[in-house]
């Protein structure tokens, strides 16, 4: 049978991947395709540096809108980034007919709605594997594996760059930005690594998750976003002290009152394996009604990681194309006109345990004042930690962790804590997922 023949949008960290393991690996993904896939054209704004790339061997333009309207071409890769042009791009090529494969975690969060709308119209997929957690076959699993089930809740350390940072500061006590540095270095980070350490680009992902767990249509906007660039050192090693490790997770939970779905610095026990998931790895806990958890571990971030996810994806292609649309699995996994609006819960409403930190002067009843605040707005303790003054200090830290209790409860008794004359400045609080 012909080639199927693919154009390539892009050929950055992802895209020179993508090329290299098509080729080098022809013969066995045709052989589980069923034909042989061929990249025959590549559009890229540095067309020098593309052609070096792909050895001569294929078309190199500079405009991608010579890509999506070549009628030769049946699947478009959009390997740019961002929601610009790569919107256009892809809508455009949906319009055209074209499959799109896409490792655009920003576009499909923020406009995913719209794009599997285009596509469910024209009969043809959008396939983005390589958006959520880079090499690990995460959208699969949700969309297909564990299908029998009624999913609980989902946890992820799903940014490779601020699991870097965190373990590369934990273990070698390297300052943040040498770290940052080096994640770009490797070409984990975002083009604008703010997406990273603030939270965003984990968001992107956790929306994209949340959507396909709970058949709700995607919902960026509605997020709980938190990074890594206000914690502290400090709580880092308390954490640990208290036999906890601080992870940026992506959690989306559905509750009987709406879905949580937050990015943020969490406490997680440190026996737990995702615990101790380093470096610019991920992992995705997902926990199903029928099979109980499962994790799912991998390289989150790189070239030929995030390739895999790539070609994975152009052989599922391969082999539906030829399928009745119906007969197809659906975007989000649950049938377009089966999905449900459940709201998403704001923070206020959200229930987690808490990790308290206060800096107090060391005196009588000080620490009477903060139980009895506590246990006035029904927060229970569960560990508790004081440490000496300093020599010559007046002053010192209580560090409180707390069971689980609705966020508006702990901010209430935030607010009368930090009004205490014994306390000084803010109080740290840091949310905590025992993960049970
Ligand atoms: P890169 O920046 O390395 O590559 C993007 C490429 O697209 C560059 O070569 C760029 O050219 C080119 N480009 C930019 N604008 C255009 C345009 N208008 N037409 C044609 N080409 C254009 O990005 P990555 O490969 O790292 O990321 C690609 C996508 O994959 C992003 O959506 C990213 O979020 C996602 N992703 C990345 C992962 C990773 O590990 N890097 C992992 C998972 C997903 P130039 O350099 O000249 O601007
Ligand atoms: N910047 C992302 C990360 C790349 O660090 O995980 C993979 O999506």
């Amino acid at each position: 049978m012909k080639s199927i023949k693919v154009g390539l949008l892009g050929i950055g960290t992802v895209g020179s991947g993508t090329f290299n393991v098509l080729k080098r690996n022809q013969q066995e993904i045709a052989a589980r395709a069923g034909r042989g896939i061929e990249i025959t054209m590549v559009a890229d704004l540095n067309v020098e540096r593309a052609r070096e790339l792909t050895n001569g061997e294929v078309e190199v333009v500079s405009d991608a809108n010579l890509v999506i309207n070549n009628p030769d071409i049946d699947i478009v890769i959009e390997l740019i980034g961002g929601y610009g042009i790569a919107k256009d791009l892809v809508l455009k090529a949906i319009a055209n007919g074209k499959h799109v494969v896409t490792a655009n975690k920003a576009l499909i969060a923020t406009h995913g709605n719209e794009i599997f709308k285009a596509a469910q119209e024209k009969g043809v997929i959008v396939a983005f594997e390589a958006a959520v957690a880079g090499g690990i076959p995460i959208i699969k699993a949700l969309r297909e594996g564990l299908t029998a089930n009624r999913i609980e809740w989902i946890a992820g350390i799903i940014n490779g760059t601020t699991n870097f940072i965190l373990s590369e500061m934990r273990d070698k006590g390297l300052d943040f930005d040498v770290v940052l540095k080096e994640a770009q270095r490797l070409g984990y980070a975002e083009a604008d690594p703010t997406f990273d350490i603030e939270g965003v680009d984990a968001a992107h992902k956790l929306t994209i998750m949340a959507a396909i767990a709970f058949g709700i249509p995607v919902q960026f906007a509605k997020a709980h976003v938190e990074g890594i660039t206000s914690l502290q050192a400090t709580d880092i090693r308390y954490a640990e002290q208290l036999g906890y490790r601080i992870k940026l997770l992506g959690i989306a939970k559905r509750t009987a009152a709406g879905v949580e779905l937050r990015v943020h610095p969490t406490l997680v026990p440190a026996s737990r394996l995702i615990a101790n998931v380093e470096g610019a790895m991920n992992a995705v806990l997902v926990r199903g009604d029928a099979v109980g958890e499962t994790l799912y571990y991998g390289k989150g971030a790189g070239s030929e990681p995030t390739a895999s996810a790539v070609i994975a994806d152009l052989v599922d292609i391969t082999r539906l194309a030829t399928a009745d649309p119906e007969h197809r699995v659906p975007h989000l996994a649950f049938q377009p006109d089966a999905m449900t609006d459940i709201q998403i819960l704001p923070m206020s409403e959200i229930t987690t345990s808490y990790y308290l930190r206060m800096r107090v002067t060391d005196e009588t009843g000080v620490l009477a004042d903060v139980t009895r605040i506590l246990a006035d707005s029904l927060i229970s303790i569960s560990a508790m930690l004081q440490k000496e003054p300093a020599e010559g200090e007046t002053r010192t830290d209580i560090i409180m962790l707390t069971h689980q209790t609705q966020e508006k409860n702990v901010e209430a008794a935030i607010a009368k804590i930090e009004a205490l004359a014994t306390v000084v400045g803010a109080v740290t609080k840091i949310r905590l997922e025992e993960l049970n």
